[in-house]
């Protein structure tokens, strides 16, 4: 939430053309009362892109698994490991893990109603509920029940005494228990997620699972993108330099700004292009400095690599 956005999107999916991309996690409530035209937008060149859903009511859940599938999304995804209070109190969330009865009866309601595949990201457990047979157990009700992939953030949530912060530090990461649910469900498609921030990672992960789902190391370091569909989904297509991204967001973000939009709705999601290259700091700065200034527009995008060239 507040960072896979759609502009955040856009401009990854100018990096891989193949990764699967997550939106935020958008509630039932929001979308059956609120402007969903607005929770829904996305532009055409995001796919393949799923909706992630926080809910618990099977029928509003299958409602706006249908206003997904209309718009144009290709999976949708139910969340079952966000700790916030917010979620808390709305029962949704991580807390539903321990109904793992009613979050079945979520997916198939959802199952029934669409097409496209209807997965959960769950955790491994949630507060004391943290056996490996639990979570077997959640596992095989959202599998009968229709789900058609399930990605386990590989560390357990507490739902109280930890914010949602230190739920993704300090539970530690428990990757072999993700392990064991794909040796005990081998026709399941799995997939891990938790603590991963390279490719090498990655193709570890998946000697053992289907599915390897990478959240802040790609925030922070968009250009991680660059070389997965070489690797993982073999296109032979070329790895898009630094400035070659940047200079195919620069139409988007001018008739972003053309709409009334600003600049910074979408250079907050670019700063770390050059994570770890010796122009990083000059490229953040000149993106900083010039993205708030009245009237900035694409050009600020334009200064910005030319001050990543000057070093
Ligand atoms: C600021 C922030 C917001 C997040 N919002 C969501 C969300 O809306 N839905 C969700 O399933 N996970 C959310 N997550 C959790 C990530 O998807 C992921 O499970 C977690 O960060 C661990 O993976 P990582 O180590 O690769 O980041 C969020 C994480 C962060 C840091």
């Amino acid at each position: 939430m507040d960072w896979t956005d759609r502009h955040c999107r856009y401009f990854h999916r100018l990096i891989s053309k193949e990764t699967l991309l997550y939106t935020e996690m958008i509630t039932t409530g929001a979308l059956i009362h609120g402007d969903h035209e607005r929770f829904l937008r996305h532009h055409a060149n995001e796919h393949p892109i799923a909706l992630q859903l926080g809910g618990s009511d099977p029928a509003a859940l299958a409602q706006c698994a249908v206003m997904a599938e209309q718009a144009g999304y290709d999976e949708v995804n139910l969340n079952v490991g966000c700790p916030s209070d917010r979620v808390q109190s709305g029962q949704f969330g991580l807390c539903l893990m321990k109904s793992p009865k009613q979050v079945a009866e979520c997916v198939h309601a959802m199952k029934q109603a669409v097409s496209i595949p209807v997965t959960v990201k769950t955790r491994t457990g949630v507060d004391e509920q943290d056996h490996y047979e639990q979570l077997q157990h959640f596992v095989s009700l959202q599998l009968s029940a229709g789900a058609d992939h399930i990605c386990i953030h590989a560390r357990k949530g507490w739902l109280q005494g930890l914010s949602p912060k230190e739920n993704r530090d300090i539970p530690p990461l428990d990757y072999p228990k993700v392990y064991q649910i794909k040796q005990d469900f081998p026709d399941a498609n799995i997939g891990i997620n938790g603590g991963i921030t390279t490719l090498n990672q990655a193709e570890e992960h998946l000697r053992q699972v289907d599915a390897v789902m990478i959240g802040r190391a790609v925030y922070k370091n968009p250009y991680l993108l660059a070389y997965v569909d070489e690797r993982f989904y073999h296109k032979n297509q070329a790895v898009p330099s630094r400035s070659d991204i940047i200079e195919a967001l620069i139409p988007y973000v001018a008739a972003h700004i053309e709409n009334g939009g600003k600049l910074n709705h979408i250079t907050r999601h670019i700063l770390g292009l050059f994570q770890g290259q010796p122009s990083a700091k000059r490229w953040r700065q000149t993106l900083s400095h010039k993205a708030h200034l009245p009237g900035a527009g694409a050009e600020v995008l334009h200064q910005a690599l030319i001050a990543t060239e000057s070093l």
